[in-house]
């Protein structure tokens, strides 16, 4: 009797384990997928609604904010739309022009590199006073920086926005907590925008105006007003936010590098990422339609869950029908 019981329950809490680990998997794959995949297996416990990914783009609201200027419109800044920014809840570009179909703000600075601080700090302004109640998280990120909106979403939902913190990839600098890369892109809470643009936009003293690098810079002003730089590595202590691409990091991280002495965490060059990764740099032209190809469309074939029997195999017949058509095929490209 008593062992029966205790089946039971074991069965019960392996059962809800499984069920969960299912939901959490559907979840991190493609978005749209998985409201269909959540949506099915949903309806077997019973639990009506939305599902996960949805409540997930809902509960957890990010504004995006892409670095940009006039020359990159047409080119990376469209990539960045058509990519990962259309997953953002609100995507808004900064630059130094109105581009209306773009979703480009003119912020007022000249362009040139040294301003660069300027624009993100006009760029983080803008946001405080339009849209600071409308979501929940505030992502800097520049038209080079790739993002995987689902694993940025799901690594903040545990976070309240209105605590003060900012995640990314963490830099080593003359400041002992050291500030996130611009590269990588960079969180901030609700409350970390609301400080930074209350407390230290306005006062010279806590967040000067200068023409350093707008990441340090930003990451000094958010520590001067309480905002704690956030640890965002994963349980294996690998880093989800890179401030380099794919190809720096594998197979190894390229040390020897300028970025060596940056490391906040000294990486472990043999397991460089995070499987929850949530942003890459340098993104090239080509890279944006690639990692969404990887990413959002290959499907590997994972026998067990995706096939509950093996498909028939042709017969000689078709088999020799098949190769007769394949043999038959002409190039269409004259
Ligand atoms: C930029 O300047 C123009 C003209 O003064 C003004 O209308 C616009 O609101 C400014 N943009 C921002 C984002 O401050
Ligand atoms: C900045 O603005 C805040 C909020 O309005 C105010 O309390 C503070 O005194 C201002 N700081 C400076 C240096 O003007």
């Amino acid at each position: 009797m008593l062992r029966n019981v205790l089946c039971l329950v074991l069965g019960l809490i392996v059962g809800i384990q499984l069920t969960e680990l299912w939901d959490y998997m559907t979840l991190i794959s493609d978005e749209y997928e998985s409201t269909a995949i959540a949506a099915d297996t949903a309806a077997s416990t019973a639990l009506d609604g939305p599902s996960l990914a949805d409540r997930l783009y809902h509960e957890t609201r990010v504004l995006c904010l892409v670095l940009t200027m006039p020359t990159q419109h047409k080119t990376k800044a469209a990539k960045v739309k058509s990519t990962w920014g259309a997953r953002c809840n609100k995507l808004i570009f900064m630059s130094s022009q109105d581009d209306d179909a773009l979703g480009a703000v003119n912020l007022n600075v000249t362009e040139r590199r040294e301003n660069l601080y300027a624009k993100v700090r006009a760029g983080l302004a803008y946001a405080y006073q339009h849209y600071m109640e409308d979501y929940d998280w505030f992502l800097k990120a520049d038209d080079d920086t790739y993002v995987v909106m689902e694993n940025l979403r799901l690594f903040l939902y545990p976070y309240d926005p209105e605590a003060a913190v900012f995640f990314g990839h963490r830099f080593r600098t003359s400041y002992p907590h050291g500030y996130m890369s611009g590269g990588a892109g960079y969180v901030l809470s609700r409350d970390a925008l609301r400080r930074l643009n209350l407390f230290a936009l306005n006062n010279t003293k806590f967040c000067p105006l200068n023409t350093q690098a707008e990441d340090r810079q930003i990451g000094h002003c958010l520590l001067n007003v309480g905002v704690v730089a956030g640890d965002s590595r994963d349980e294996l202590g690998r880093e989800r936010f890179l401030p380099l691409s794919p190809r720096h990091l594998m197979p190894n991280i390229q040390y020897g590098t300028w970025l060596e002495k940056y490391y906040f965490f000294k990486p472990n060059t043999n397991d460089c990422c995070s499987d929850s990764l949530i942003s890459f740099h340098y993104t090239k032209m080509h890279d944006y339609d690639m990692y969404e190809f990887f990413l959002y469309h290959l499907q590997v074939a994972d026998l067990p869950k995706t096939l509950s029997s093996l498909p028939p195999r042709l017969s000689d017949e078709q088999m020799k029908e098949k190769l007769k058509i394949w043999d038959e095929q002409i190039s269409d490209n004259e």
